[in-house]
């Protein structure tokens, strides 16, 4: 699918669809949204995804959000935002991209580890500690964060 893959400044009401979807609080999400990248994609002018970066350490961008529309997920539309993502990273003369996701996130963390990143951390009850709901992801309770990195 040819994608268009823009900044955008103010989310509206579809990014936050978008957003909430990889990460279910709106409060987390607007206290890093003011401080990063935000870039979104477009297919024939329909917004299909959204990826967030933050500064973090010297040289390194969290990747704190990425989302794709529900209903084209698997048809390489993530890839395509992580492609982007590392260029435009190496562009600005960033060294290394950081992910964190769930340990019941399967699908993610196939993907993350298929484009290079590597497990380097447990951040251990972040989401018992951060989300006040529970989540239930693949029939597991989701307590513990998996730490990803990749060297640009
Ligand atoms: N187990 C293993 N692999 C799977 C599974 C599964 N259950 N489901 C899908 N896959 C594979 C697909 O086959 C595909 O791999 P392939 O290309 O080798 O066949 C890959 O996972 C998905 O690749 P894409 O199609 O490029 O990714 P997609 O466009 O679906 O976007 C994304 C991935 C962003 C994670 C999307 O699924 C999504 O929006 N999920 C909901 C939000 C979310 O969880 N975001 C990440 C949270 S972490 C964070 O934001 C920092």
């Amino acid at each position: 699918m040819e994608l268009k893959i823009t900044v955008f400044k103010k989310p509206a009401t579809q990014h936050y669809q978008l957003l909430l979807a990889a990460d279910p609080s709106k409060e987390l999400i607007d206290s890093y949204l003011n401080r990063s990248f935000c870039y979104q994609a477009t297919a024939q002018g329909q917004l299909v995804g959204i990826i967030i970066l933050l500064p973090t350490h010297p040289e390194t961008l969290e990747i704190v959000n990425i989302a794709v529309d529900p209903q084209i997920r698997n048809q390489g539309i993530g890839q395509q935002l992580l492609t982007f993502v590392e260029k435009t990273a190496r562009n600005k003369k960033f060294k290394c991209l950081e992910i964190g996701t769930g340990s019941t996130s399967f699908a993610q963390l196939y993907l993350y580890q298929k484009r290079g990143f590597r497990i380097v951390g447990i951040d251990q009850d972040f989401f018992s500690i951060h989300y006040n709901k529970e989540i239930i992801e693949n029939k597991l309770v989701l307590k513990d964060m998996l730490r990803l990195k990749k060297l640009l």
